[in-house]
């Protein structure tokens, strides 16, 4: 791995629409032909790495291959965003097995990391997986846009299936993250989006042990590092901790410079531009990115990056220019 002579920097949703080199491979391929292309996925992975100068590469899939996997239809819709089906919510007879989900079914992920492995030479690359709740969340809707409403009304009403979805889809989860590993991941990074929409009590029922269960077998197993970003950790950061992952994300809503504070230095930080401050005039955007580093930047092992993914419309010389800043950092 690359000797660290600047502050790392990437972006999550380094890859994506955003970028005139997706829009580009959009008009030949759809998302999920994307997903499924080894190659193509593997080309959109290097291209932020060639484009931007990250400091790593994130293999481009998606938490929402888990859910395919174990059975359910994924399509993309334009304008719309991603379907799962059929939600479960609707179908209230679904049993899920952990032995419904065969790792092999996502030999395409596997692939397209060796693939990328290839042509990144020392940048480390990321592999990664959904939290099991966010998953468990868009397998009951179906599609995007949560009702967390209906969503927790739900699971009020069937906690031990929903605890039983959960189980599945955290066994698959380590059997994903491993074979990453294998496969050639340097990293790991858990994406648990919805934790700020569960209670502080939710997430000690429904968050935090699933994702205990996934770092801790998968720390059994590989020697990697693990990040876990929670969208809205604010209110569950002492049940993240003691999760110990070894990289804590910061969501944008955060006060980094508290987080660090309050943190022990056994826990490397990363986050937390806001991606609309990426729309700011370059001036201004680089005032938040000194924010940040005023506050973060001499912390050992800190990690630049956004507090949730970079927006479609997102200007590229907006991207190009906090780079070079973060790099530029003494
Ligand atoms: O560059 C990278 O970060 C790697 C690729 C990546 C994608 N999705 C590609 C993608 C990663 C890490 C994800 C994670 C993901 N996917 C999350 C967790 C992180 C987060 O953003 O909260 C979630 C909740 C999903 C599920 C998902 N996939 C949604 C809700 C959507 C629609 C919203 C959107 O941004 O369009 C997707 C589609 C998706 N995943 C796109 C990309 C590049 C857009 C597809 C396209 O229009 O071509």
């Amino acid at each position: 791995m690359k000797l660290q002579k600047t502050i790392p920097i990437w972006m999550m949703r380094q890859a994506g629409r955003y970028q005139a080199s997706y829009q580009a491979i959009r008009r030949s391929h759809t998302f999920e032909e994307i997903l499924h292309n080894p190659a193509v996925a593997a080309e959109v992975t290097l291209n932020p790495i060639r484009e931007f100068g990250f400091d790593a590469a994130i293999i481009f899939s998606d938490i929402l291959m888990v859910a395919e996997a174990l059975g359910q239809q994924l399509t993309y819709i334009e304008g719309k965003g991603p379907l799962l089906a059929p939600a479960l919510m609707a179908e209230p007879s679904w049993q899920f097995q952990p032995q419904d989900f065969q790792v092999e079914s996502l030999n395409c992920v596997y692939d397209a990391i060796r693939q990328a492995k290839l042509g990144l030479g020392e940048t480390p690359l990321i592999g990664f997986c959904g939290g099991p709740f966010t998953v468990a969340c868009y397998m009951l809707q179906g599609h995007s846009g949560l009702d967390m409403r209906k969503i927790r009304s739900w699971i009020r009403e069937f906690p031990e299936k929903f605890e039983q979805l959960l189980d599945v889809i955290t066994e698959a989860s380590i059997l994903h993250m491993v074979a990453q590993v294998k496969a050639g991941a340097d990293l790991l990074q858990l994406f648990e989006s919805s934790a700020g929409q569960m209670s502080a009590y939710e997430f000690s029922l429904y968050g935090a042990p699933y994702l205990k269960k996934i770092i801790d077998a998968v720390r059994a197993q590989t020697s990697v590092k693990i990040a876990l970003f929670c969208l809205g950790i604010g209110h569950v950061r002492n049940q993240v901790l003691a999760l110990s992952p070894d990289v804590v994300g910061v969501d944008w809503m955060q006060d980094i410079g508290g987080f660090s504070h309050d943190l022990p230095s056994n826990f490397v930080i990363q986050g937390n531009l806001d991606p609309l401050d990426l729309f700011l005039p370059v001036e201004k955007l680089g005032l938040s990115v000194s924010r940040i580093l005023d506050c973060v930047g001499k912390r050992p092992g800190f990690i630049f990056n956004l507090g949730h993914g970079v927006l479609p419309g997102t200007p590229e010389s907006h991207v190009k220019a906090v780079v070079e800043s973060v790099h530029a950092y003494k």
